[in-house]
């Protein structure tokens, strides 16, 4: 059984919480959040004790971190706990800033293949089962990847200002994917940006709406469309072409009745955000991770993956704002 400690007991914290609590082989044992009462709450739920992130990783019956903390203090503590002995698990991205994810890897080199980030998508069944199908050769080449990925509604503006922005909070999820199902990362990306959902997010110097397209060295090619803001709830698709045939994902959908009458066909809509979409994919990417530890084997997702990640998301967000393709080696 391993003894799990939280960092973070905000949106995401509390999906991990449950996930940890679901799972035979883990169990929550403390809970922090630099925000009184937070932490708390969580633990209160969850029937283990709030404790301070400095205590949680200095506790010596504590096996492993999760890390749901806001982004600007990942690498810090994904460093506090490789040197406290921990196993590590990491939510998306392993920072604001590409040089310090770079010298978080440095500094845990030894340790890569032990610290997992929380790339939730690649472990979502359909998505699983595009890149097992692909690398099976079951569609032949891989050669034209589409994902599209609008969030129901925008975060509140003050998530928005310390999130890094649209290319490294949301559509890092998106690049990942591409790197994840195409096997490889781009040779470059070219992408840009606008505000159109909400002006206050283009003032705060982000942008609500995105597009980008990903050049591999070899001709093959990928596109994601992100945007902030979808009425009919959280559009999560993607289509792979390949040289003999072609895998495609469509949405979930709150249920799958199909009414037909005289006015037309309608159905549901698709659920409503990531954790209605996605709470079974974060249960199998936390397993993957308990199986990992267990079982002293490499994680599925590791460092290396998220910094790849993050220099895709860095390329994307200076070609946004200097309007011309990034080469990814020239960020990376
Ligand atoms: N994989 C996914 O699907 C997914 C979804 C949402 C968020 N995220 C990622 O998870 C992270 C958190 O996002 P969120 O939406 O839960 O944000 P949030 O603001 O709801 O929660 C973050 C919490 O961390 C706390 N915190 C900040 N610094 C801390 C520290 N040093 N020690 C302890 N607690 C600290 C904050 O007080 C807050 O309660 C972000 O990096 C985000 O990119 C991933």
């Amino acid at each position: 059984m391993i003894n799990v400690g939280l960092l973070g007991a905000g949106r995401i914290g509390k999906v991990h919480a449950l996930a940890i609590g679901a799972h035979p082989g883990s169990r929550l044992g403390a809970v922090s959040d630099v925000v009184a009462g937070n932490a708390e709450q969580l633990a209160a739920e969850h029937g283990c004790v709030a404790r301070k992130s400095e205590e949680i990783i200095a506790d010596p019956s504590i096996d492993a971190i999760l890390i749901a903390t806001s982004t600007d203090t990942h690498s810090d503590l994904i460093e506090a706990g490789i040197a406290a002995g921990k196993s590590v698990f990491c939510e998306k991205p392993v920072d604001l800033d590409l040089k310090r994810a770079k010298a978080c890897l440095q500094v845990t080199a030894n340790k890569s293949d032990s610290i997992m980030i929380g790339f939730n998508r690649r472990f979502d069944q359909s998505f699983a089962e595009v890149k097992r199908a692909a690398d099976a050769g079951e569609i032949g080449q891989r050669e034209l990847l589409s994902i599209t990925s609008f969030d129901p509604a925008p975060p509140p503006l003050d998530y928005i200002k310390v999130s890094g922005g649209l290319f490294r909070d949301m559509m890092i999820h998106d690049l990942d994917m591409v790197h994840f199902i195409m096997g490889d990362l781009p040779e470059s990306i070219s992408a840009t940006g606008t505000s159109i959902v909400n002006p206050e997010i283009g003032a705060a110097g982000d942008v609500d709406t995105a597009v980008a397209t990903l050049r591999f060295s070899d001709g093959r090619l990928a596109v994601i469309k992100n945007s902030r803001r979808s009425v009919y709830g959280y559009d999560q698709r993607l289509e792979l072409l390949g040289s003999e045939g072609l895998l495609q994902v469509n949405n979930v959908t709150e249920n799958q009745v199909v009414k037909s009458s005289k006015e037309g066909i309608t159905g549901s809509k698709p659920t409503y955000f990531f954790l209605e979409r996605y709470m079974p994919a974060y249960e199998t990417e936390w397993a993957a991770f308990v199986d990992a530890v267990a079982n002293n084997t490499a994680v599925p997702v590791t460092l290396n993956d998220g910094v790849a990640a993050l220099a895709m998301a860095e390329a994307a967000a200076k070609s946004a704002s200097e309007g011309v393709p990034v080469t990814l080696a020239d960020v990376l």
